[in-house]
């Protein structure tokens, strides 16, 4: 009788063939799934301003308290017209959306900015929730100024409180005065960098677009 206790070539093929089978489930298909979700999903091309913003997002460590991905609570996940729908878990919903994150989502993104750690809110829909531009000058230059006791940062080197030279002024937007803003002259411009990071943020509300194309 052929035993795996006294064939020695059976001994080596069959944890070989093992090893071979594990790698396929738990590596090489997942990975197949995966580049097939990317594929779904077209690029989408954004403006250079928000591709600047998006860049400073990622080396201003924003990720470091900000989360752009919405949980689903799979406990409640129902079959609707033949697709699987997961509800956002309840205490993901003060954020403002209707769908959980799905990897689509993330097709394209070089680095997804999904984050592990909130210690501030989700912004994966921020523009829908904060659109005014102005709102986010005055958060970023002072976030206790509109958010009371925040735990944020300033981000005042991200401001200018010099006048902009001729040639350059176009590039800078004057931020309105507020009550509580804090600034140390009369008047305050927010650089290429403050706008582009803004405008990035205010871009983050795709969620039904990219909702809709999956449904085609
Ligand atoms: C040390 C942690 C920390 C870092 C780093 C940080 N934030 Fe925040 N952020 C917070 C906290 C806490 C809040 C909630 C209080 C508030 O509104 O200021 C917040 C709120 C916000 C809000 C308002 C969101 C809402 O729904 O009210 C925006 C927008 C935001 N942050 C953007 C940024 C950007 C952009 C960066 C990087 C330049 C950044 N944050 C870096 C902690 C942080």
């Amino acid at each position: 009788m052929i035993s795996i206790h006294t064939n020695h070539r059976l001994l080596f093929l069959l944890p070989a063939l093992l090893y071979v089978v594990l790698v396929g489930v738990c590596a090489v298909w997942p990975a197949v799934l995966e580049q097939q979700a990317e594929a779904k999903v077209e690029k989408t091309v954004e403006t250079p301003l928000v591709e600047r913003g998006r860049k400073l997002y990622g080396s201003l460590n924003c990720v470091t308290c900000h989360t752009q991905q919405i949980r689903g609570d799979e406990r409640m996940a129902a079959e609707v017209d033949g697709e699987r729908i997961v509800p956002v878990l309840a205490a993901d919903a003060r954020f403002d959306r209707e769908v959980a994150s799905r990897a689509e989502e993330y097709a394209h993104q070089e680095p997804p900015f999904m984050g592990t750690q909130r210690t501030g809110p989700d912004l994966s829909a921020v523009g829908k929730r904060l659109p005014d531009v102005q709102w986010h000058y005055w958060h970023l230059y002072n976030p206790q100024s509109v958010s009371p006791d925040s735990l944020m940062p300033p981000h005042r080197f991200l401001f200018t409180t010099e006048e902009p030279a001729e040639d350059v002024a176009v590039d800078y937007e004057e931020v309105l005065n507020i009550e509580g803003l804090g600034v140390p002259a009369p008047r305050l411009w927010a650089t290429p960098d403050a706008r582009a990071l803004v405008e990035y943020l205010i871009s983050l509300k795709r969620e039904f677009v990219e909702q809709e194309r999956l449904a085609r």
